[in-house]
């Protein structure tokens, strides 16, 4: 029996929904990693049905089902333990190849996506496009067709155009994995940090998440409000009315408030997003300068005062120390931005064993063997 999992099951948390829906479940999947069939349950009581990420790609949060998110999200949080074993290795793609493909500067994305590979026994190659022959002239659609051509099994790029993955999607055969189009969608992200909300408050439906900054030319935003939507946050926004986006109409009639006070936002809220000034995209002055923005829309301590008193702080990165947050905050208590980073890592070992050879691949899920010793002795290499 398909559970028909509507956006509301997938995202409930109470412990009495859980019984009834393994009640309608034939088939609860595991996910063997290990050796050890793992129930595809969290620790926050919501159930994995037998609704799977079944897609070619991920190229945004947009078009996903909030099941599908929910699948994603549950995955990896059970690879998330693997990154705290001994050896952090598992078998999982072992003989695939992963290739990042960056245009624009990373630190965590790229790193975390080759790590993620690593760990999951593929092999990580990263196209440095500074030294590759994009820098002699060559367009993307040549370097993805001759890296293509190579057999890579999943294709992570970034690029500075909104739309160039879904036309590198539209155009080859390789699963391609947006780590950020433009101002358009960063899929990824958004998934960590649903993932970190969830590890710290336990659930994301009926969270209120103040989103404070530069919404305009943030994919940050766009993924993160239309995961928190779909998932039942009830989510504003805040920053100066030039960087407040009027394509954010749709979302308003679905509940998304937009505020001009970063004060009004964060009344009350559960979580406190703060964006990234992004100086490489202000091609006009969207404000008058960095210290008038850090006055007005920087986050201070005053600010969490109105805010839930468990209310945490996060941050995708690379932050503006003292501009659109202060360094108190940035490194106080509150501040969630490195846990942030550290799920970053499961968040791509679970999109990367999807997509590269996991349940993509339906019944492999299964079969999945141990890792065995260098020696070859049999010995599980468990940390
Ligand atoms: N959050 C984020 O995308 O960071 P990087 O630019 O370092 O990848």
């Amino acid at each position: 029996m398909k559970l028909d999992l509507n956006r509301r099951y997938a995202t409930k948390t109470h412990a009495n929904l859980v019984p009834a829906l393994k009640r309608r479940a034939k088939l609860i999947p595991t996910l063997r990693v290990e050796g050890t069939s793992l129930p595809l349950t969290t620790d926050h009581g919501q159930l994995t049905t037998d609704v799977q990420f079944t897609r070619k790609h991920l190229l945004g949060i947009r078009e996903l089902e909030a099941g599908e998110i929910t699948h994603l999200l549950d995955t990896a949080e059970t690879f998330r333990e693997i990154s705290k074993r001994d050896i952090k290795k598992v078998p999982a793609l072992r003989g695939r190849t992963v290739i990042n493909l960056f245009f624009e500067p990373s630190t965590r994305t790229r790193t975390s996506f080759e790590i993620a590979a690593k760990r999951l026994s593929a092999d990580a190659v990263n196209v440095s496009v500074s030294t590759s022959s994009v820098s002699k002239g060559e367009t993307l659609l040549d370097t993805a067709r001759n890296l293509e051509a190579m057999s890579p099994d999943c294709i992570v790029v970034r690029h500075s155009m909104a739309g160039a993955p879904q036309q590198l999607a539209r155009m080859g055969n390789a699963p391609i994995v947006n780590a950020g189009d433009g101002s358009h969608e960063h899929p990824t992200q958004a998934l960590l940090d649903a993932l970190t909300i969830r590890e710290h408050k336990g659930r994301i439906e009926g969270l209120k998440v103040a989103i404070i900054g530069d919404v305009l030319h943030s994919r940050v935003a766009r993924s993160n409000i239309h995961l928190l939507t779909k998932l039942g946050a009830s989510v504003s926004i805040a920053g100066p009315g030039t960087l407040v986006p009027a394509e954010f109409g749709e979302f308003v009639k679905a509940g998304l408030r937009v505020e001009k006070r970063i004060e009004d936002s964060i009344e009350g809220a559960d979580v406190v997003m703060v964006l990234r000034i992004q100086r490489e995209r202000q091609d006009a002055a969207f404000f008058p300068s960095m210290r008038e923005y850090a006055v007005h829309y920087g986050l201070r301590a005053q600010h969490l005062a109105s805010a839930a008193p468990d209310a945490i702080v996060m941050h995708p990165g690379p932050i503006n120390r003292g501009v659109e947050i202060a360094s108190e905050i940035a490194d106080g208590r509150s501040s969630l931005i490195l846990d942030q980073v550290t799920n970053g890592v499961a968040v791509r070992m679970a999109v990367l064993y999807l997509l590269a050879g996991g349940s993509h691949a339906g019944a492999d899920v299964d079969k999945i063997e141990p890792l065995k010793n260098q020696a070859g002795t049999g010995r599980d290499n468990r940390g």
